[in-house]
């Protein structure tokens, strides 16, 4: 019998590189396909100990490129799709909307497109609890898989888009999809512009921490590994045409995060800049995964095992995010933020 082929798209990101990682260690049976444009965002390094894999497969390309996908999925014949591939961070969508639309919208259509003509098995669409758009600060309020969608910035409202995309090619096309949405990943290989990679990598070169607002808003974390493991779950197991919310109740806000990092580094709360907030920043997200739940997922992380594992990582692999903090992200983060001092 023939290997499974599965195509994982922004497999050199944080989560779809995880996730990659994972799969490809966890079934040798499967051909796993990483398909990536390697933008700022992408990183293939972390790849070295499975790159000479024979299950592992790399592919340069863009999602929004028909003429580059639709041959690729018809010479291929992939029997599963998980798309991740995405522009991710939400300060980019305030500066550059657009990128956000062509990417997000356009290569979802285009992949769905490519995996409708070649009859996928399933297409698993990563999506993100942002699409809801935002909770007050009631601790008994949560995101279902129920609640209208009302997405906030651009980046929130591209993803929605594409959520609409897949649900409409399963509804007119029969396409066999799923739809996750998850709240805050963290993890290793976070890239350092987002707030808990960011808080580490300033804190251990002991530079000012920019906080927006006054630092209440809360986000649920969850690491990255838990995501993987429900990824894989609802791949197998996800009943066709439905959606599953993941998330592990671990409401926080921004500044407890923060101050959770600084005390477990030893370094001082004076490291801490409040800076202009966010436009259009939402309040709180927070999941309530019960449908996940039932399907057999539980996280195996607490924040508090999960936030000391990914310091530990970020201690270990400072050449990694070193590299990428010194490169084009130094212009951005400049551009972006304009602290007290440096
Ligand atoms: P990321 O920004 O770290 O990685 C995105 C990857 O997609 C990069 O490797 C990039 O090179 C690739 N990519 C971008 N444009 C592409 C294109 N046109 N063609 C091919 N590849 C392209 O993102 P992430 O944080 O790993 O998020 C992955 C997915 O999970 C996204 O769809 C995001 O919306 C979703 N998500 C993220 C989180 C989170 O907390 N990070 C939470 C929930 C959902
Ligand atoms: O909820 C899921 C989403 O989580 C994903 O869909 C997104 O792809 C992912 O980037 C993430 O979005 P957030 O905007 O919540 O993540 P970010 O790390 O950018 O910000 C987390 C919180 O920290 C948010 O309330 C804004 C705040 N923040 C962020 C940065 C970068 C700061 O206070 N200072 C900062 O410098």
């Amino acid at each position: 019998m023939s290997k499974k082929k599965v195509l994982v798209t922004g497999g050199a990101g944080f989560i779809g590189g995880n996730f990659v990682q994972y799969m490809v260690n966890k079934y040798p049976e499967y051909d796993i396909y990483n398909l990536d444009l390697l933008t700022y965002a992408g990183d293939l390094t972390k790849h070295r100990e499975i790159e000479n894999k024979e299950n592992y497969h790399f592919v340069k390309a863009d999602i929004a490129d028909r003429n580059t996908i639709l041959p690729l999925f018809e010479k291929e014949q992939f029997d599963y799709v998980v798309h991740f591939a995405a522009e991710s961070h939400v300060d980019r969508s305030i500066t550059e909307p657009e990128i956000f639309v062509r990417t997000n919208v356009l290569g979802t259509q285009v992949l769905l497109d490519a995996a409708k003509q070649i009859g996928i098995k399933k297409f698993l669409h990563v999506s993100t609890d942002e699409v809801y758009g935002e909770l007050d600060f009631d601790p008994t309020t949560f995101f279902t898989e129920e609640t209208p969608l009302q997405p906030n910035s651009p980046y929130s409202a591209s993803k929605a888009s594409s959520d609409l995309l897949v649900r409409a090619y399963h509804e007119t096309f029969g396409l066999p999809i799923n739809i996750t949405r998850c709240s805050n990943n963290y993890g290793p290989y976070h890239f350092p512009e987002k707030l808990i990679p960011l808080t580490i990598s300033r804190v251990l070169n002991d530079q000012k921490v920019p906080v927006y607002g006054n630092g209440g808003n809360i986000r649920d974390w969850l690491h990255v590994h838990d995501h993987c493991a429900a990824i894989d779950l609802v791949l197998h197991q996800g009943e066709v045409g439905e959606i599953y919310n993941v998330g592990g109740h671990n409401e926080r806000t921004n500044l407890e995060v923060v101050k959770t990092i600084i005390k477990a580094l030893g370094k001082s709360e004076d490291l801490i800049e409040f800076v202009q907030d966010r436009l259009g920043h939402d309040k709180r997200y927070a999941i309530d995964p019960t449908k996940l739940e039932k399907l057999g997922w539980k996280p195996t992380y607490t924040f508090e095992t999960g936030i000391a594992q990914t310091i530990q990582w970020y201690l270990d692999h400072k050449d990694w995010w070193e590299r990428i903090i010194s490169g084009e992200y130094k212009k951005y983060f400049e551009k972006q933020y304009s602290l007290s001092k440096e």
